[in-house]
């Protein structure tokens, strides 16, 4: 049974991304990550708490790994849980054990989404203990130096009923964030515009340049001359988009690994059982 831990570089972000600071956010999180803080980021949707969390992680040059948080997650969709193999099972962490394991910066966003059940299992590493037990596996993980924490919340935007509960919510050092003034949003959105644009003159260049392939190996099939090489999109045809089999799951980085819930990955587990059978 082994436990392989994917590279901390898989997670590092290697291209600045664009950060527009308010005030002095950026030197208030060196100082929390200085002293390992567990960081939430609070604020109203778009305002820029994800970006912050990349700026900071690529600023910091540290692997930074996200969760989408959701109701249907699970405390093993966190941790990790033990998958069917061909040769017997075989444990498989999850995002944030990754995390804790390699020394990345976990960023649990919209974490009101996920179940209190569920999010009982940071709290041992958000205090001096800074612990990750996996009860399932019967070990217990000292998170790498370098690891931090960071949810993030938007208080007013769910229903009341969902709300953090005050023991985890005082675990953590609170940013508070809001739209920029209307000045900086000016700035942000001429800039990101920009970027948009570059993005989508890159991707025509390189369909352009596709087609121009596909033509001249079309036309060289009609004349009978060699075509200048293999098709650049030929389709897979394999008919199996949108259901990944287990052997693709677990060949995902974790992060996108936690995008998937409980039921998605007992599906997984079922159909190989099926296809076994
Ligand atoms: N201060 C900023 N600097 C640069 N870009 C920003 C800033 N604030 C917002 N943006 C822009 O707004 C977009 C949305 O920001 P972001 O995804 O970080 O918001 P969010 O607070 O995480 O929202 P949500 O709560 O919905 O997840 C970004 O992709 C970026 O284009
Ligand atoms: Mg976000």
């Amino acid at each position: 049974m082994s436990t392989a831990t994917p590279p901390a570089n898989q997670y590092r972000i290697n291209t600045e991304p664009f950060y527009q600071a308010s005030s002095n956010e950026v030197q208030l999180y060196e100082a929390a990550y200085q002293a390992r803080l567990p960081v939430m980021l609070k604020g109203p949707t778009g305002c820029g708490k994800s970006r912050f969390v990349e700026h900071m992680a690529w600023k910091l040059g540290k692997p930074l790994i996200t969760v989408a948080c959701n109701e249907d997650m699970t405390a093993s969709d966190l941790v990790g849980r033990y998958l069917l193999d061909a040769n017997g099972t075989r444990w498989l962490d999850g995002p944030l054990t990754t995390a804790a394991r390699i020394g990345a910066i976990c960023y649990l966003d919209e974490i009101v989404e996920a179940r209190q059940d569920t999010l009982v299992v940071i709290h041992p590493l958000t205090d001096h203990r800074r612990t990750l037990p996996l009860d399932k596996k019967g070990e217990l993980i000292e998170a790498h130096p370098d690891f931090q924490l960071v949810i993030s919340y938007n208080p007013g935007y769910q229903s009341l009923m969902k709300d953090l509960k005050q023991s985890t919510k005082q675990r953590f050092t609170a940013f508070q964030f809001d739209y920029p003034d209307a000045a900086l949003e000016a700035g942000i959105v001429a800039r990101e515009a920009a970027k948009a644009e570059a993005r989508v003159k890159a991707v025509e260049a390189e369909w352009s340049g596709k087609l121009a392939k596909e033509q001249a190996a079309h036309a060289a099939t009609r004349t009978g001359a060699p075509a200048a090489g293999p098709s650049p999109n030929g389709a897979n045809g394999n008919g199996t988009a949108g259901v990944l089999t287990l052997a693709q799951y677990r060949s995902l980085p974790a992060d996108q690994q936690g995008k998937f819930s409980s039921k998605q990955i007992d599906e997984m587990v079922q159909r190989e059982l099926a296809a076994r059978r």
